[in-house]
């Protein structure tokens, strides 16, 4: 079965041909960089970068996977959490193929694709399992009894954590998308870097809030002067990111040692800071859980991931009415 996938929730524009949920044909993704003077995703601009890009992507997406349009199964989009405008562009573009090919259309929720992105190249991944989806956007801790059945654990209070790198590096007067621009640099400080407070909530939460922390670091450098905030640049970077991994890590941990599965797994584009992985690989060795991450190209919005979990449900037998409506504030636990 081929899958096309789109995905606009947000600044990245993405189309993917995936066979059989598994196989990636093509994965072709447009990340608009016209935010980057802004340090944040202008919701205005980026619908009108979605409307200028979707149908050549479309094009080099089938191009790419050697595929026309009419051997297409069914399309997926995400439908939901993301911003409004946005989301309703790859929804236009979805439907009006859904109808005129009359091939089955379903919505998927962008934060399922994420935890998908982990069954392409996975595929000894099997539920139950604790999921930890992190990036600009979202902060969420999900247990994934089964596909397509998840109870969310925790989420962020406030910002999500790549809000706050993206935050924290524009204070730093680093480079924008912030999460790695701070990754970098964090390496190249060899101590453990300046300390900052962690928020671990109330005892049993598994929900986060970052931008305390944030804001102790914008209150740290507000003291320094313009050359021992050039001096201590590195440390700062590298205490605020171990603040970060520290609260991500504890809480993945006691989430999976709580549910009692053996089996993690992390996905969004926090997923690819350097610092995460290799803190959750070894910690992962220690309590003999199994740890899966996708590739870097993966954890970032992408369309394949839209298109395996549309796979998911298509096979499943369900699909989406031409009606099907964007949902900006969609929870994972919600059916559509
Ligand atoms: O999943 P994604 O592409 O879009 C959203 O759904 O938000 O994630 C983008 C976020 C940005 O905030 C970016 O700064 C962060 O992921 N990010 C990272 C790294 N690479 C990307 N954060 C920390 N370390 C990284 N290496
Ligand atoms: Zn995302």
């Amino acid at each position: 079965m081929l899958v096309l996938g789109i995905e606009t929730s947000c600044d990245e524009t993405a189309v993917a041909v995936v066979e059989d949920g598994q196989k990636i044909l093509s994965n072709v993704v447009f990340s608009q960089w016209v935010h980057k003077k802004y340090w944040g995703v202008v919701p205005e601009l980026a619908s009108r970068e979605h409307i200028k890009s979707i149908l050549p992507l479309l094009k080099a997406s089938l191009e790419e996977a050697k595929v026309s349009l009419n051997k297409i199964d069914g399309i997926a989009v995400t439908c939901g959490p993301g911003l409004v405008g946005s989301l309703l562009i790859g929804l236009c573009v979805a439907k009006g193929l859904s109808y005129s090919l009359k091939k089955p259309l379903i919505g998927i929720n962008h934060l399922e694709g994420h935890i998908f992105s982990n069954f392409i190249e996975h595929h000894e991944l099997f539920p139950p399992f604790v999921c930890l989806v992190v990036s600009g956007g979202h902060s969420t801790l999900v247990h994934v009894k089964d596909k397509g059945d998840y109870r969310v654990l925790g989420r962020t209070r406030d910002d999500a954590p790549g809000e706050a790198f993206d935050k924290v590096a524009r204070i730093l007067d680093l480079e924008y998308p912030g999460g790695p621009s701070i990754d970098r640099i964090a390496q190249k400080c060899e101590s453990g870097g300046v300390r900052f407070p962690r928020a671990f909530l109330e005892e049993g939460s598994f929900d986060f809030s970052f931008s305390g922390l944030k804001t102790a670091v914008a209150i740290y450098v507000s003291r320094l002067s313009p050359q021992e905030k050039e001096k201590q640049r590195a440390g700062i970077a590298k205490g605020f990111q171990e603040a970060i991994v520290d609260v991500l890590v504890d809480k993945s941990l006691k989430a999976v040692l709580e549910l009692k599965v053996n089996q993690i797994a992390i996905a969004g584009g926090v997923a690819n800071n350097s610092r995460l992985r290799q803190k959750l690989s070894s910690e992962a060795i220690k309590e003999g859980l199994e740890l899966y991450i996708p590739s870097p190209i993966l954890c970032t919005d992408n369309a394949a991931m839209i298109a395996a979990a549309g796979y998911f449900h298509l096979h499943n037998g369900e699909n989406s009415p031409l009606d099907l409506n964007a949902y900006p504030h969609l929870s994972l636990e919600q059916k559509v």
